[in-house]
């Protein structure tokens, strides 16, 4: 059977830490959509690593690591993590296996993703310009160049046909952006090279065959829930599906395979880049989420906006996936709020409404908050349940009502030890 583990926010709930403390109970981890326009953190040992697109399962001896087909790959980037992976003697060679169905980032499509958005105005999309829209448009366009047309000779005769239309489209986009395509293509075929010392596999018949043998196996999402490409705040969201059904496309698992759904939220909300978000706040509170949060993207180092747990959004992202447990990070970051508002309902259009509406733009969509009273003790040396301030298992025992699935885990600092499980 196949456990999935999914952000259902916007993204940066943590995933990387969970995934970590989950991965002694699995045999393989594998990422099934995004890019290196996720980062995912882990601290342990009094070190911070930033993952972007190898499974966080790389730490630890004995997972086998899996970057399925849903998943698109810059070279460049994937060179950048192994070489850091080499310093501290992690034995990626044979814990690192890379779906041949996974598609290229071209330097061209980074430059796309700078063009696009360029020309949007006003209109941008915030995009981490690490070229995931331009490779997912090719993938659905059936011009994409995959990880298995490397094994055969001809891929740059593949590679100079799809990078000399993509410069056609970027002249057509207009777009004051300066770049040397010799030196980006000499950093391409590096990252190729490094690539290829890698052991490519038919990830889905790998998978399959896993499963047969009785293998437990993790699939790690990126991003969150509310990014997704279908079900996320279009358009601006990512371009792949961040929500349980990717991770049959992305990996080749049939639905009947999937048993527990582990879905991950923040305490609170966050989002980085452009779109609607109903709970942000623009007061003190926002700015004390932030800085006690250390709330800056992990691939961009942007600020994230920060507000109030969305009850509204994350009960829709618990039905989406079929959630089956939470896992509640950063509750630590709450601690000293004398008051903790949770958004239970939108004012949509003037009428009171409890599920998703079509936009959840301000014009439209305004909050209806409950109170809860908050805690003000430091929760980051707290190791077991009973240990919790009286409020903050109130404020747990409130989301578990309204959301009708379990807290199995709160987290209450970024290392692997500030976890306790319920
Ligand atoms: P793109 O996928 O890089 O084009 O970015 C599209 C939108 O998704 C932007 O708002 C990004 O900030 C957001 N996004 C992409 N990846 C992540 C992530 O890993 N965490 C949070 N937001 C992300």
């Amino acid at each position: 059977m196949v456990d999935l583990l999914l952000g259902l926010q916007w993204g940066d709930e943590g995933k990387g830490k969970i995934v970590d403390v989950l991965t002694k109970e699995y045999d393989i981890i594998a990422r099934f959509q995004g890019g290196p326009n996720a980062g995912h953190t882990l601290e342990f040992d009094g070190i911070k690593h930033v993952l972007h697109t190898i499974p966080s399962g790389i730490f630890h001896k004995n997972a086998i690591n899996i970057v399925g087909n849903g998943v698109v790959i810059d070279p460049v980037i994937f060179k950048r993590e192994l070489d850091n992976l080499g310093k501290f003697n992690i034995d990626f060679v044979s814990k690192l296996l890379i779906s041949r169905k996974a598609h290229l980032i071209l330097p061209t499509h980074r430059l796309l993703d700078a063009a696009s958005e360029a020309s949007k105005g006003k209109a941008k999309i915030g995009s981490t310009l690490k070229g995931i829209g331009p490779t997912y448009m090719d993938k659905t366009g059936r011009n994409g160049m995959r990880v298995g047309d490397l094994e055969f000779d001809d891929w740059k005769t593949k590679y100079r046909a799809l990078a000399d239309k993509h410069e056609a489209i970027i002249d057509f986009y207009n777009a004051e952006i300066e770049y040397n395509l010799a030196e980006l293509e000499a950093e391409f075929c590096v990252g190729v090279e490094a690539l290829k010392k890698l052991t490519f596999i038919d990830s889905e018949e790998y998978i399959f065959k896993a499963q047969a043998e009785g293998k437990k196996i993790l699939a790690e999402g990126a991003q969150g829930s509310l990014l997704d490409i279908d079900f996320g705040t279009y358009p601006y969201v990512t371009s792949s599906n961040t929500t349980a059904a990717g991770a049959c496309t992305g990996l080749g698992v049939a639905p009947n395979s999937i048993d527990r759904v582990i879905g991950i939220f923040k305490a609170y909300t966050t989002r980085v880049g452009s779109g609607p978000f109903p709970t942000e706040l623009f007061d003190e509170d926002g700015a004390t989420m932030g800085r006690v949060g250390n709330e800056f993207g992990a691939t961009t180092g942007r600020p994230r906006r920060c507000g109030w747990l969305d009850l509204v959004a994350l009960k829709y992202a618990v039905q989406i996936n079929g959630v089956t447990e939470l896992m509640m990070m950063k509750a630590d970051v709450l601690s000293g709020f004398k008051t903790i508002k949770v958004c239970t309902a939108y004012d949509y259009k003037g009428k009171k409404i409890q599920h998703l509406p079509y936009s959840i733009e301000s014009e439209y969509v305004t909050p209806v908050y409950t109170e809860m009273k908050g805690w003000a003790q430091d929760l980051t040396k707290m190791s077991s349940s009973a240990d919790l301030p009286a409020t903050l298992n109130d404020y747990i025992a409130f989301l578990e009502e309204q959301l009708q699935v379990p807290i199995k885990i709160v987290s209450v600092g970024p290392d692997r030890t500030q976890t306790i499980h319920r």
